[in-house]
């Protein structure tokens, strides 16, 4: 059965994966039994890619058919982002930003729930004016900064991470043995996005999103810390025309041949 992107992302085909997992293998049994002893830099797995390229949603299954962690670190970015919208912070403000940061607990839970100073809000961070803000916010070196050590800890500590973002590869797990960047062409990626906020009853139009995401792309490739970009040894996978479950096969693939 296929499922493409779209359709998962908007979360109508999740028993597809599920199925999909019962019947199938994908590391041998003896490699089965390797990774549960693995060390912490085996299963390190970076995935990058910008918006709408179906990262997240292929992170998160890859993640869940090798049982080992899932982060999505663009999440982190949005609770910042929504914590210094309701500050009304001034972002040409680097002190009064530093100090929001430094007041500021995040936490992301295993199941992917984000509390941002003891309060859920993983859904407070989906909404049109985090996503218009984001892309500044991620700019800011102080917001980086604690993004990333945060991040590059939360690696430390787990025996086998699937980390998604703008610069796994390059800034948050250079010693990720496995990398990948998923792209996908521009209005197929504002079309998966539109499909998202429609489901969520938010009635935004493709030319709205379409504008939002080219504004998005330009900031993060174009910004001067850690810039969206393919890294030297990063397997770059088209999503355009491929299912949720042909992303995640070839990258499953790649991780098996890399491992034998
Ligand atoms: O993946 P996303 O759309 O939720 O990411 C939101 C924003 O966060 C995106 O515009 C860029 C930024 N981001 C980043 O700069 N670095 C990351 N590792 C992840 C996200």
């Amino acid at each position: 059965m296929r499922a493409d992107l779209t359709r998962h992302m908007a979360g109508r085909a999740k028993t597809v994966g599920v199925k999909f997992l019962e019947k199938k293998r994908y590391l041998p049994k003896d490699l089965e039994k390797d990774r549960e002893m693995s060390t912490n830099s085996l299963l390190k797995i970076a995935i990058d890619g910008p918006a709408g390229s179906g990262k997240s949603t292929v992170a998160h299954e890859v993640a869940n058919r090798l049982k080992i962690t899932y982060l999505d670190t663009g999440a982190m970015y949005r609770a910042i982002t929504l914590k210094l919208l309701r500050a009304r912070c001034d972002l040409d403000d680097s002190s009064g930003v530093e100090a929001l940061l430094a007041g500021t607990t995040l936490q992301v839970l295993p199941g992917g729930q984000v509390i941002l100073d003891g309060e859920n809000v993983t859904e407070a961070i989906r909404t049109p004016a985090v996503n218009a803000a984001v892309s500044p916010v991620a700019e800011l070196l102080a917001v980086r900064q604690k993004m990333v050590r945060q991040q590059q800890e939360i690696a430390g500590a787990s025996e086998g991470i699937v980390m998604e973002g703008r610069d796994i590869a390059s800034t948050v797990m250079p010693d990720a043995p496995f990398k990948f960047y998923l792209d996908a062409a521009l209005p197929v990626r504002a079309r998966r996005r539109l499909e998202e906020q429609l489901d969520k009853g938010l009635p935004l139009s493709y030319e709205n999103i379409l504008d939002e995401i080219k504004e998005r792309d330009r900031i993060d490739s174009e910004r001067a810390l850690s810039p969206l970009a393919v890294t030297p040894g990063t397997v770059v996978i088209d999503t355009t025309s491929l299912s949720i479950d042909e992303v995640v096969d070839r990258i499953l693939q790649e991780i098996n041949r890399g491992r034998d």
